[in-house]
């Protein structure tokens, strides 16, 4: 199984302890591509909308977003990291976020991510942590993914690792290993039924738009290339 990790920080903190107590059963025999943000993608989307426009290759940061997108498209598995900053999830990560939109179902999905697996791995202080699994869930879903599992960490005791008290420290490590266990198998994901009325109603939207279009759009391209559609 090839797994793609999306480490929402560089940080070697808490959240990066969890995420090894998740990838530790699934070392043995897997490929595990890690991408750490900003670091892999230093940039924030600048709006220039070439990627809707002309094409993903002219974003300006296609160097760094394209590695990123080949290896979600060639993983099985999509393991999302990000500690709870401000209620959501880091800057860093929604950057990320904004660099695929050109993938949502809106424009050009890739049906690949329709069979794809997804764990999103939060922490916070404190309990809430829902507000950035949601930020990675929308993006995950209009992306074409499904099967989406959640586990949110409040830490509770402390903000850096050493100062968890060892049982704390070992009620997450199980958490964490207890999750990784579904996915010790390789299994598609299933397509549900979110996903698929997302892309039925961008379908009847293209659809309705790509004949009245004296030039195709790249998206409306996209759609009559795979098929999709029809003029
Ligand atoms: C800028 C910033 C904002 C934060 N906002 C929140 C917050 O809104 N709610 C919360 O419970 N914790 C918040 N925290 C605490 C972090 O979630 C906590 O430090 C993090 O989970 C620790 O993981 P790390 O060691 O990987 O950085 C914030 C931390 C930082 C640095």
């Amino acid at each position: 199984m090839k797994i793609t990790v999306i480490n929402g920080t560089e940080v070697r903190g808490c959240t990066y302890k969890i995420k090894e107590a998740f990838l530790d059963s699934l070392r043995a025999g897997n490929t595990i591509t890690e991408f750490y943000l900003p670091k892999d993608l230093p940039h924030f989307c600048c709006g220039c909308k070439s990627c809707f426009l002309i094409g993903e290759a002219h974003c300006p940061h296609s160097a760094f977003v394209l590695p990123i997108w080949e290896s979600l498209l060639n993983a099985d598995l999509l393991v999302f990291t990000s500690p709870v900053y401000a209620l959501r999830t880091t800057g860093q990560m929604k950057s990320l976020l904004d660099h695929l939109c050109v993938r949502w179902m809106v424009h050009r999905p890739d049906d690949r991510m329709f069979k794809k697996r997804a764990v999103i791995l939060t922490d916070a202080i404190g309990v809430f942590n829902g507000g950035a699994q949601k930020d990675i869930q929308t993006s995950l879903r209009w992306l074409g993914v499904s099967d989406v599992k959640r586990l949110g960490i409040g830490l509770l005791e402390g903000v850096y690792w050493k100062d968890l008290s060892p049982k704390r420290r070992d009620q997450i490590v199980k958490k964490a290993r207890r999750l990784a266990r579904r996915y010790r198998s390789f299994r598609p994901g299933r397509k549900g039924i979110k996903v698929r009325f997302l892309f039925a109603a961008t379908r009847a939207m293209h659809q309705m738009l790509a004949p009245k279009e004296k030039t195709l759009s790249v998206d409306n391209r996209y759609w009559l290339e795979k098929g999709w559609i029809k003029l």
